[in-house]
């Protein structure tokens, strides 16, 4: 059978039977797996002929694997006869790997064994800690192995927090990366589907720049499916991965060398990651919270700046520019100079939002759920603070604009608007943060009384083609990329 030499994608088969086995393999193939692990301690069968069976009608080339901790065979006697005796066979069969226990390996019946066969590959495997991985930086080491190992190595580490342990592997040096079936997740580990149409590890060499989101939890994230082909558009040498990151100041004690290059910074880390940042963009320091982070080239530093004021500002001005150039043929310095805009929310976005607005010379109104937080957030953009429950009311002219930055009318609420649509008659354009769903009830309803609506999607998109720029140090595909969005939301 035939199998390449260089990183292979491999998916673990646990089935009952043999015939499930073979369908799961199939599917493996289908799903673009190079690769089967053939747990056998996962098998029930009365004769070793079925084994037998299964690695002769195997349809991509294998290992075959025997753990000994996990199997269900009661006594330690059995289970290790039985590994054995399974292990030998498949020795016989000529598969293309056989994975064994180092305690299995250092037995000398089977070193003397494994020394007389020469086609079959032998995989030696040590569980160093069975656990899941606590915290994302336990994972370095993993990497200094990867990197230092002077034979083919595959390091990896389990659990959620250990994704980037596969996706990253190939990169130090790693030869081999699992993938899951695509409806059997397993924690930690990438889907085949992943692998082959988001990731293409094939294309990482040890030159890739390492991005990533920063996030707690992380597994959201559309990140990867917007950077990665972006990437590879504009043959930038770089992979996006998500990382579940507890704590932030520890994630960049730990991973301090160049090939970190440059990181998204998502919920709750915004604030904090301000204080790990070397330099700070001045107003993402007047903002108070950083979502792109960049590896200075030059020496290393860490550059902290907010996309997210400038995506949802500019998106507002594109979006009254264009009515003011329909309606009179004259384009003002910026349309937001003079107006009123009432902002609702005063979380991260929130006050993007507010600094971005101050500084192209709108008035500030803050409605917040919690008062307090409006009020200080309207002290620092010299703006007004009033109270949540007057916001409906709240119609001293007409023409202002609305931005929402709470997440009212988010998924799973998509039937809610933090406004009534009588109220919403009052404004000239309604702007919400919020994406998902693209188009929310607050837009529906801005729509029908007339008003120029701003999807929360166009936000997005914006302050990723922001971070992108910083990342690569300029390239931005942006058709490229806005279609990437728009056929995902
Ligand atoms: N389009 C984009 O690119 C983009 C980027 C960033 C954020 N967003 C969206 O913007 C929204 C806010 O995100 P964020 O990062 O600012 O989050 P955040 O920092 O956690 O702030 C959440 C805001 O929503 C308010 N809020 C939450 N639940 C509420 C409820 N049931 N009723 C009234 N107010 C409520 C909070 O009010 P309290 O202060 O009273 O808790 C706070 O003002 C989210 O929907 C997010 O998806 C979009």
């Amino acid at each position: 059978m035939a199998f390449k030499n260089s990183l292979s994608v491999c998916t673990p088969l646990e089935c009952e039977s043999v015939g499930e086995m073979l369908a799961s393999m199939k599917r493996a193939e289908a799903e673009g797996a190079d690769l089967a692990e053939l747990r056998l301690d996962s098998l029930s069968f009365s004769h070793d002929s079925e084994v037998e069976k299964l690695i002769k009608h195997r349809t991509l080339p294998s290992i075959v694997s025997f753990r000994l901790k996990t199997s269900g065979i009661s006594s330690n006697r059995d289970r290790k006869n039985t590994c054995l005796q399974l292990l030998r066979l498949a020795f016989d069969l000529n598969v293309e790997f056989v994975e064994m226990d180092y305690e299995v390996a250092s037995e000398d019946v089977m070193a003397e064994y494994v020394y007389n066969r020469s086609n079959t590959k032998l995989i030696v495997s040590s569980y160093v800690n069975v656990l899941d991985v606590e915290k994302i930086t336990d994972l370095a080491p993993v990497f200094t192995m990867l990197s230092h190992c002077q034979m083919p190595l595959i390091a990896l580490a389990v659990g959620s927090r250990g994704l980037i342990s596969q996706l990253l592997g190939p990169k130090f040096g790693g030869v081999l990366v699992y993938g899951s079936l695509s409806d059997k997740a397993v924690p930690g580990m990438p889907t085949l589907l992943s692998l082959r149409q988001v990731y293409k590890l094939e294309y990482i060499n040890a030159d890739t720049k390492v991005f990533g989101l920063i996030s707690n939890p992380v597994g959201h994230s559309k990140g990867p499916i917007l950077h990665n082909p972006a990437f590879r558009h504009t043959g930038y040498n770089g992979i996006y991965v998500p990382m579940q990151v507890d704590d932030v100041k520890e994630f960049f004690w730990t991973y301090t060398s160049s090939d970190f290059a440059g990181f998204s910074v998502g919920i709750p880390h915004k604030e904090a990651a301000v204080g790990c940042c070397d330099e700070v963009h001045p107003l993402a320091k007047s903002i108070g919270a950083v979502n792109t982070i960049v590896r200075r080239p030059t020496d290393g530093k860490l550059v902290g700046y907010n996309t997210d004021c400038d995506a949802s500002i500019s998106a507002i001005e594109d979006a009254l520019t264009e009515r003011r150039i329909t309606q009179k043929g004259v384009v003002e310095a910026s349309p937001l100079a003079g107006k009123t805009l009432v902002l609702i929310g005063a979380g991260g976005a929130g006050r993007a939002l507010a600094f971005g607005a101050k500084s192209r010379g709108a008035r500030v109104i803050i409605f917040n759920r919690d008062y307090e937080r409006a009020r200080a957030l309207a002290k620092a953009v010299s703006g007004e603070a009033l109270p949540y429950e007057s916001l409906d009311r709240f119609r001293p002219e007409n023409g202002m604009i609305l931005a929402n930055a709470s997440a009212i009318g988010m998924e799973p609420n998509s039937d809610q608007s933090p406004v009534s649509k009588e109220a919403l008659k009052a404004y000239e354009l309604v702007f919400d943060a919020v994406y998902t769903p693209r188009n929310t009830r607050l837009l529906q309803e801005a729509k029908e009384v007339g008003a120029v609506v701003v999807s929360g999607v166009e936000m997005f998109i914006r302050q990723a083609l922001g971070q992108f720029r910083l990342f690569t140090g300029g390239l931005a595909p942006e058709a490229f990329m806005r279609k990437l969005v728009l056929e995902q939301f």
